[in-house]
C-alpha cells in the first residue's frame, strides 16, 4: 500500500479562502476588521519567521495585523502594560505572544495577562480547562492540533471508536490533541518519553499523531496498515543539495510510514500550514464574539 498525501497546503487554502470571504462580510456589513496583535521580544530567527508568516497571513486574508517588536532586555513590568494595553484595544481581537519569551520573563504571567476572548492561541488554563472537560466548551482551541484535527476529518476517516495514539503531552500539541480526539470519541493513547513499548502501541492505532520533536523517529514497522499518520514535527536535517545547506522533515520516517499507512502528512507542506489558517480562524471567530454574532 502506498498512503495518500494529506496536502496540508489545500486544506489550509480552502479554510482561508472561507475565512477571507467571513472577513469580507463582517467588514462591509458590520464595519469590523478582526485584528492580530503578535508580540515578538527579541531577535530569535525562528521566532521571527514564525511570527513574520502570520503577519503575512492577516494582511492576505484582509485582517489587520498590529506587530509589537519588543526589545529582548524588555522588563517583565513594561512587557505586561504592553499586552495589558492590548487588552484593552477594542481593535485587538486576539493576542499572540510568541514563545519562547527570553529567560528573565515570566511567560505565565505574560500570557495570563491576555483575556479568555482574545486568547487566540488558546493556551490560556482557563480555555485548556474546559477543553480538558466534558461538555464544557473552550473558546480557542490551540491552533496545531486543532489543524491536526481538520486533516484527520479531511480523509474521511472515521474517528469515532478509532484507536489513536498521540506521541508527545505537551501543552501546546501533544495534550489538546489528545483532548479533541477524545471528544470526537476516538480511544486515546498518550505516549511520552517514559512510555514503555512504544512501537506495540502505535501498531494498534487506527489514527497517529506524532508531536515529539525527534527527527524520523516513528519506524513504517510500528504503523497498522492503513492508518492516519499525522507528523506534526518539525526537524532540520543537514542537506547538502539545498542552498541554505539543510531541510526540514518530521517526526515520521516518511518513506517507510508511507508504504504502510492510508493516509500521511509530509513534512514541510502538512501540519505547518493548517497551525496558521487555525491561528486566522480563530481571530476571526474572536471577531465575530466581539461583533455579538456568536456566542
Ligand atoms: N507544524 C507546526 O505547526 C508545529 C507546531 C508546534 C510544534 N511543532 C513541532 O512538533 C514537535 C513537538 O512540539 P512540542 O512543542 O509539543 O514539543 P515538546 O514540548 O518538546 O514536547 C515533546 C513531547 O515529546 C515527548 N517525547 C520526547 N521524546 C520522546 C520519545 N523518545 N518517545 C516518546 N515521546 C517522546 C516528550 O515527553 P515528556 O513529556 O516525557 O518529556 C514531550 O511530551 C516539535 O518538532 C515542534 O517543532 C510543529
Amino acid at each position: 500500500m502506498t498512503a495518500t498525501l494529506i496536502d496540508g497546503k489545500a486544506v489550509a487554502a480552502d479554510l482561508k479562502q472561507k475565512i477571507q470571504e467571513n472577513v469580507t462580510y463582517l467588514k462591509s456589513e458590520y464595519g469590523v476588521t478582526p485584528g492580530l496583535a503578535t508580540v515578538l521580544v527579541g531577535e530569535r530567527p525562528d521566532s521571527k519567521a514564525y511570527v513574520a508568516s502570520k503577519q503575512k497571513a492577516c494582511a492576505e486574508l484582509g485582517m489587520n495585523s498590529y506587530g509589537l517588536p519588543l526589545p529582548a532586555d524588555i522588563s517583565q513590568h513594561e512587557l505586561l502594560t504592553q499586552v495589558q494595553a492590548l487588552a484593552r484595544d477594542s481593535n485587538v481581537h486576539g493576542i499572540l505572544v510568541q514563545l519562547p519569551l527570553p529567560e528573565h520573563l515570566d511567560a505565565e504571567t505574560i500570557l495570563g495577562a491576555i483575556p479568555i476572548e482574545k486568547d487566540v492561541d488558546g493556551f490560556s488554563p482557563l480555555n485548556v480547562g474546559r477543553l480538558s472537560m466534558k461538555n464544557r466548551e473552550p473558546l480557542f482551541v490551540p491552533c496545531t492540533p486543532l489543524g491536526c484535527l481538520r486533516l484527520i476529518e479531511s480523509t474521511g476517516t472515521q474517528i469515532e471508536g478509532a484507536r489513536a495514539v498521540v506521541l508527545g503531552r505537551s501543552n501546546i500539541v501533544g495534550l489538546p490533541m489528545a483532548f479533541l480526539l477524545l471528544h470526537r470519541n476516538a480511544t486515546i493513547t498518550i505516549c511520552h518519553s517514559r512510555t514503555r513499548d512504544l512501537p506495540d502501541l502505535v501498531r494498534q492505532a487506527d489514527i497517529v499523531v506524532a508531536a515529539i520533536g525527534k527527527t524520523r523517529f516513528v519506524q513504517g514497522s510500528w504503523i497498522k496498515p492503513g492508518a492516519v499518520v499525522i507528523d506534526v514535527g518539525i526537524n532540520e536535517i543537514p542537506d547538502a543539495t539545498k542552498k541554505s545547506g539543510k531541510r526540514l522533515v518530521g517526526d515520521v520516517d516518511f518513506d517507510s510510514a508511507q508504504a504502510v499507512a492510508g493516509f500521511i502528512t509530509p513534512v514541510p507542506g502538512g501540519v505547518g500550514p493548517m497551525t496558521i489558517a487555525m491561528l486566522m480562524q480563530n481571530t476571526l471567530t474572536a471577531a465575530q464574539r466581539a461583533a455579538g454574532l456568536i456566542k
